[in-house]
């Protein structure tokens, strides 16, 4: 094994990316030209060299795209020097680009060609030449419009893929869908925004003993992440991967799926990451179970390998405003913690090191449509706003009942609460309990340097919709919780999105408001559920402001909210009655009803009439109007994806909902779709609040999905 140093070395001089350009004279640090190069594509594949995990593009600029692919040697050469081309035709008769890029054993074989000098809005189909003359797979990709044009963005959105639960069909479904419309209204970009892969095998995520369908591969073996090269270290929830070869395991176990290697190969695709990547619920470099520095640099230097991104463009040329930095080795220790500075930051150096070793926030623009503004929600964060003194362990991700959203407030702002006054004592099941936060810093989704980045975004953009891809959502979800002694309509349980973080949430909210910034939009996921609703300037008013429309994604193939919720509420028999009901007559699978879609629109009353009488309308009568307001549609028992095309006038959403992915419909012309839910968010003039409009239902409507005031 090369040395760190060594290691070092090598990535100071390539900067973890090549970079080469279609007009000669620019090209840095490699080799370039516009010739057609002397060996000739031989028809066939290679029998020496492989590209198991395919190829792929990603973050695409108007004249510039990052081009990727994995290539092993079976004689065992670990550096392969190929020949990447860039044509405008799928039969190559032209050459846009041509240039020689090696793969980099250190980075598991991999490698990223940041290939410039091309022409904006247009279709590109890339290949690598082997030595032996063969070519890889084919991709197809397409560069960003220039900056003053007024092209429209149609956007997939993805997220929330366990391997192990069920075939990533959601892909083909694009595909599918994409086949049937013209090149110039195909999906431009697909957007991942976390849960890449998860970390824990066994218990949790994937299907559970005979309670649940396993899917099985067409060889009849188990679709499983179980053989972890570790074999994992021990959890209450099962075996987590926490080494670099489980990282990298894990990214390849999501690249055997066809319909996943398909769509990276006919699509750009931009990258965040949620907690999965590393562990759950984790902050900075801390898990549940404690620090975890080391895990957070492996899952890191995986990530960089496996999902390509435009970050350091320092091999392209002189260094731009873009924060982003590509990841750089280091060595860390998993250390405790103790110092916070004003920001939450632990200044711990282990974990500075380690969130450090690669940053991903960063922006890309739509010609004079959209800047998209894409989020690190988990490195720079602190703590979240509902202290373990309340959560009972660090260990417990879910309060035992709702939390009313005033005492988040109170221990979100720390000891700036109540104007820097913060109160000893602070509310809790009608208890006074000592304020657990009283002396801490207020905490932070972000961290300082991400948050004045986005703010400058945010304030600087010209595009007409600035589009918050967000690991998690920002919208409020509230829990009714009155039927119990000190319940309320809108408890917080998901204190780990931006409802546990209020006290910035309202920050960022009043900071849009106070620019005169229109037609902010956050596209998001993390709830496996489809959810669409709007941010306030600040929940707790009387009367508060809707800053933005919010649309988060169902799962690809990882469990259901309905599913999960029945896990979290099944052994608390008043919660259960509310959330789940048997449905075996309706033939809905896992046998039960998607009674928290009623939950969460309409109010506790309303979702336990609907399960006893199966009667929406009545139900909708019991509905307690300060439920979730700002809810308009809520579909639990989705597994999917949503798709975006955004122009000057208006985005134009459509929710894809599918059956429980168990059964591969990768090979399928028309993957089945159980509905699409179709909904605008109309551009409004700054100062005019956001809105939601334009509902339409094809095919089985969810269940008390859609909010309808009668
Ligand atoms: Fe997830």
């Amino acid at each position: 094994m090369t040395d760190r140093r060594e290691f070092l070395r090598r990535f100071t001089a390539m900067a973890g990316c090549f970079a080469a350009t279609a007009t000669v004279g620019l090209s840095t640090g490699c080799t370039t030209s516009r010739r057609p190069m002397a060996a000739k594509v031989r028809d066939g594949v290679s029998r020496r060299y492989q590209f198991k995990q395919g190829i792929a593009s990603a973050d695409p600029h108007p004249d510039a795209i990052v081009l990727w692919t994995r290539v092993t040697d079976t004689a065992g050469s670990q550096a392969v020097t190929l020949v990447a081309q860039v044509s405008s035709t799928a039969a190559f008769s032209d050459i846009a680009l041509e240039t020689t890029v090696t793969s980099e054993p250190l980075l598991d074989q991999t490698l990223r060609l940041f290939a410039q000098g091309l022409e904006p809005s247009t279709w590109y189909w890339y290949r690598f030449v082997t030595p032996d003359g063969y070519s890889s797979p084919v991709g197809r990709t397409c560069t960003a419009p220039a900056a003053n044009e007024e092209a429209p963005l149609e956007l997939a959105m993805f997220s929330c893929q366990e391997y192990g639960a069920g075939f990533f069909n959601s892909y083909q479904r694009l595909i599918a869908d994409d086949r049937n419309r013209p090149l110039d209204e195909q999906t431009k970009l697909c957007v991942h925004v976390g849960d890449w892969y998860y970390e824990t095998v066994g218990r949790t995520f994937e299907p559970m003993g005979d309670i649940e369908p396993h899917p099985f591969n067409k060889d009849g073996s188990l679709r499983s992440n179980k053989d972890l090269p570790s074999g994992g270290a021990r959890s209450r929830r099962g075996r987590y991967a926490h080494t670099l070869a489980d990282f990298r395991y894990l990214q390849q176990q999501n690249l055997r799926d066809d319909a996943l290697l398909r769509a990276r190969a006919l699509y750009p695709f931009v990258y965040i990451w949620d907690d999965h990547e590393v562990r759950n619920d984790y902050w900075q470099s801390y898990g549940n179970a404690g620090p975890m520095q080391k895990n957070k640099l492996a899952s890191n230097q995986a990530w960089f390998e496996y999902c390509p991104a435009a970050l350091s463009r320092a091999a392209a040329g002189p260094a731009d405003e873009n924060p982003a930095r590509d990841f750089v080795p280091t060595d860390v220790e998993n250390k405790n913690y103790q110092e916070f500075d004003d920001n939450f930051l632990s200044l711990e150096e282990n974990n500075l090191k380690s969130i450090g070793s690669m940053t991903i926030y960063r922006s890309l623009s739509w010609g004079k449509t959209a800047d998209l503004l894409l989020i690190d929600g988990r490195s720079y964060r602190g703590k979240r706003g509902v202290d373990d003194a309340i959560l009972g362990s660090e260990s417990v991700a879910y309060p035992s009942a709702p939390i009313d959203p005033a005492t988040v407030a109170t221990m979100s702002a720390g000891r700036t609460a109540n104007g820097g006054d913060p109160p000893d004592k602070i509310v809790y099941q009608g208890a006074q309990i000592d304020n657990p936060r009283k002396s801490a810093p207020a905490t932070t989704m972000l961290g300082a340097a991400q948050k004045s980045w986005l703010k400058e975004a945010l304030s600087g953009s010209a595009a007409k919709w600035k589009v918050l891809c967000n690991n998690v959502p920002m919208m409020a979800f509230g829990f009714d919780s009155t039927f119990t002694e000190h319940g309320v309509p809108d408890g917080i349980y998901f204190s780990d999105s931006w409802d546990g973080y209020p006290t910035e949430r309202n920050e960022l909210m009043q900071f849009i408001v106070e620019q005169n910034i229109a037609n902010v939009i956050s596209l998001t996921g993390d709830r496996h559920a489809h959810f669409a609703g709007l941010v306030y300037d600040d929940y707790a008013l009387d009367s508060p402001f809707p800053v933005m429309a919010e649309l988060a994604g169902a799962s690809v193939s990882a469990p259901c909210r309905q599913q999960l919720q029945q896990r979290l509420s099944g052994n608390d028999p008043v919660f259960a009655q509310i959330a789940v009901a048997d449905a075996t007559s309706t033939d809905y699978v896992y046998k039960s009803l998607p009674a928290l879609n009623a939950w969460l629109l309409y109010g506790a009353k309303a979702a336990e009439h609907f399960n006893t009488t199966m009667d929406a309308s009545a139900a909708r009568e019991k509905r307690n109007p300060a439920v979730n307001p700002h809810l308009t549609y809520a579909d639990n028992d989705a597994y999917g994806f949503f798709r975006v095309v955004i122009d000057a006038e208006r985005c134009a959403v459509e929710f894809v909902t599918e059956p429980q992915p168990v059964v591969d419909h990768t090979n399928s012309d028309e993957p089945p779709v159980r509905r699409r839910v179709k909904l605008e968010v109309p551009a409004v003039k700054p100062g005019q609040p956001a809105r939601l409009e334009q509902f339409k239902v094809i095919g089985e409507a969810p269940l008390m999905g859609v909010r309808e005031e009668d």
